[in-house]
């Protein structure tokens, strides 16, 4: 039998809700699903993340002949250009949330262009151990695996159910180091605005004591974290620690991001002072006049930074893990 019919069968005979195949209960999303796109300022599909982590499992010898799996689309930002640029027979595309789920297929308004079949599934990533041994090429999360509760049975389960020379892939994850480095760099905020006569407000002292309380915790390992939605910074050592526990071995591109893999083939991160502002703002919500007075005031710090990775890339913010199952 070949390995596009046994996961035929394999989907044949799971049971369906609402339309999709069901791996796992449905659970929604601690935030609106249907606000995500704008908190982020998405409008369209953006082909070029997909595009551009096909291009890297090319370039890595990846096996992609057979079926792809992708855990935790969300509104489908990777989900739309895997669709389109994957060379191989079927694509899984799965979240927990239905809602989720909805929005992905929506994308999806004529079906011409794909060359995998779209299957949809409801699945929470911590029920993996369900899924056949050996049956996907390709294992795809985009900023996922930190909502993931027991990352090392994830990839143990994930490191089962791949091919050999398959990949697990996961973009847009928090990197411990650099997470600490924004929030130690935040703490400085009330010291340099009282150095310059200006005094904290209420309501920014909560957005400053938010952002650094969701550091501490999700750089905490000896926490119960059930029932928070974000619960993890990883570092590549600890990744690869992991994989190689369970023969997958990692290759890591810090700050990267799928689409710098794409043409025009341009790194997208351009610096810690820019990432740490944007997200300040839009992940954390700092009010504007706050924002103002941090650019300002805290530009030599942020420079210090800039220069001591002026020619290589880093702090460690975030990037890619592909982590290929070894032949
Ligand atoms: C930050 S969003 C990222 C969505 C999308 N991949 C993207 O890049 O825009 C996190 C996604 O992970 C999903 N998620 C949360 N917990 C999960 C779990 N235990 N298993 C699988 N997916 C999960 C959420 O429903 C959500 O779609």
């Amino acid at each position: 039998m070949t390995p596009a019919a046994n996961f035929s069968d394999w989907i044949d005979r799971l049971p369906k809700w609402r339309g999709w195949l069901q791996l796992s209960p449905a659970r929604p999303y601690m935030h609106t699903e249907e606000n995500y796109n704008s908190q982020y300022g998405l409008t369209a599909p953006e082909p070029e993340e997909g595009q551009g982590l096909c291009n890297l499992l090319q370039t890595h010898g990846v096996d992609t002949t057979g079926p792809a799996l992708e855990i935790g689309c969300g509104t489908g930002y990777l989900t739309y250009g895997l669709a389109r640029h994957y060379p191989g027979p079927d694509f899984l595309i799965t979240d927990p949330s239905p809602a989720f789920l909805r929005l992905t297929q929506n994308q999806f308004d004529q079906s011409a262009g794909f060359a995998a079949r779209r299957h949809y599934a409801v699945l929470n990533a911590d029920d993996l151990g369900d899924l056949p041994a050996g049956m996907f090429s390709v294992i795809a999360l985009r900023s996922t695996l930190h909502h993931i509760l027991k990352v090392e049975e994830f990839i143990a389960a994930c490191a089962r159910s791949l091919r050999p020379g398959g990949a697990l892939v996961m973009g847009a994850e928090p990197c411990e180091s650099g997470y600490l480095l924004m929030a130690s760099v935040a703490q400085s905020i009330p010291n340099a605005l009282k150095a310059a006569g200006i005094e904290m407000r209420p309501a920014w002292t909560a957005r400053l004591d938010d952002f650094t309380a969701t550091v501490k915790f999700c750089c905490l390992r000896d926490i119960e974290k059930a029932t928070a939605e974000d619960k993890h910074f990883f570092s590549p050592h600890q990744l690869s620690g992991m994989g190689a526990a369970h023969g997958l071995q990692l290759t890591f591109f810090p700050t990267a991001s799928f689409r710098d893999f794409a043409p025009p083939y341009i790194h997208s991160f351009h610096c810690f002072s820019h990432f740490f502002l944007i997200y300040l703002q839009y992940c954390m919500s700092f009010p504007e006049d706050f924002m103002a007075l941090i650019r300002v005031h805290l530009k030599d710090q942020l420079k210090f930074i800039d220069e001591c990775h002026r020619s290589h890339a880093g702090p460690d913010i975030t990037g890619v893990f592909l982590l290929k199952k070894t032949p």
